[in-house]
């Protein structure tokens, strides 16, 4: 399966932040107990690296990610510690091509037309849109569908479990992007039955959208 055909038929990446390295594991085993096999680990945090490395190398259903890389020293350094993908808040041209010819999926971050082309330009048929509902959320999503048909969305920003259905019904939507089923207080109070619980909501939404 190809990274798109992975990513869409979890149709959730969950948004990551981590301050200690402890969690990763318990945190990791959560989702994918909820039914989610997809994780991104923001690079906003020290122990972010680190964090992809445990679940990496101890939970192999898992498939870890890098966000918030702004660069490509981070990029390298998540690649290295085994993250399967990268995300990006922003387009950096140097990042995708660098991720591009080391065979690492990477999803920038795109707004505007212009941007998306940019994305079409280098290769790539997914692109994270954030802040989606700043910049217009799955209205934008259908009127940027329209003449850039061929690429797949990953909204995040604002997604959440009553907006989470009219994303995944729109075909141009390749999976959202959220913190919502791992939020910072549920982490920090190690509530993983709180975070499972959100997760299968989040993958039984998707389903029932998408049947
Ligand atoms: C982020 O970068 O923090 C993500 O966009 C998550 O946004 P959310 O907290 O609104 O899901």
């Amino acid at each position: 399966m190809t990274f798109s055909e992975k990513v869409f038929a979890t149709g959730i990446v969950p948004v990551v932040v981590l301050n200690n390295v402890e969690d990763a594991l318990p945190l990791s085993k959560a989702l994918l107990k909820g039914g989610i096999d997809f994780m991104e680990i923001t690079f906003r945090t020290e122990c972010a690296a680190d964090c992809i490395e445990v679940i990496s190398r101890e939970v192999p259903e898992m498939t870890v990610g890098a966000g918030t890389v702004l660069n490509v020293s981070q990029a390298r350094l998540a690649v290295g510690k085994g993250a399967k993908f990268i995300v990006s808040p922003g387009l950096d041209e140097e990042t995708v091509r660098w991720c591009l010819d080391n065979d690492i999926p990477v999803v920038p971050g795109t707004v505007t037309p212009t941007e998306i082309m940019k994305a079409i330009s280098l290769g790539l048929k997914v692109v994270k849109f954030f802040p989606a509902d700043v910049y217009g959320g799955i209205k934008a999503i259908k009127a940027l569908s329209a003449p850039f048909g061929q690429i797949k969305f990953l909204p995040t920003g604002g997604v959440s479990e009553s907006n989470l259905g009219e994303f995944i019904g729109n075909k141009s939507v390749a999976a959202v992007g959220g913190s919502w089923v791992c939020k910072k207080d549920d982490i920090l109070n190690h509530d993983w039955d709180k975070i499972t619980a959100l997760s299968s909501n989040a993958i039984k939404i998707i389903k029932e959208t998408r049947s």
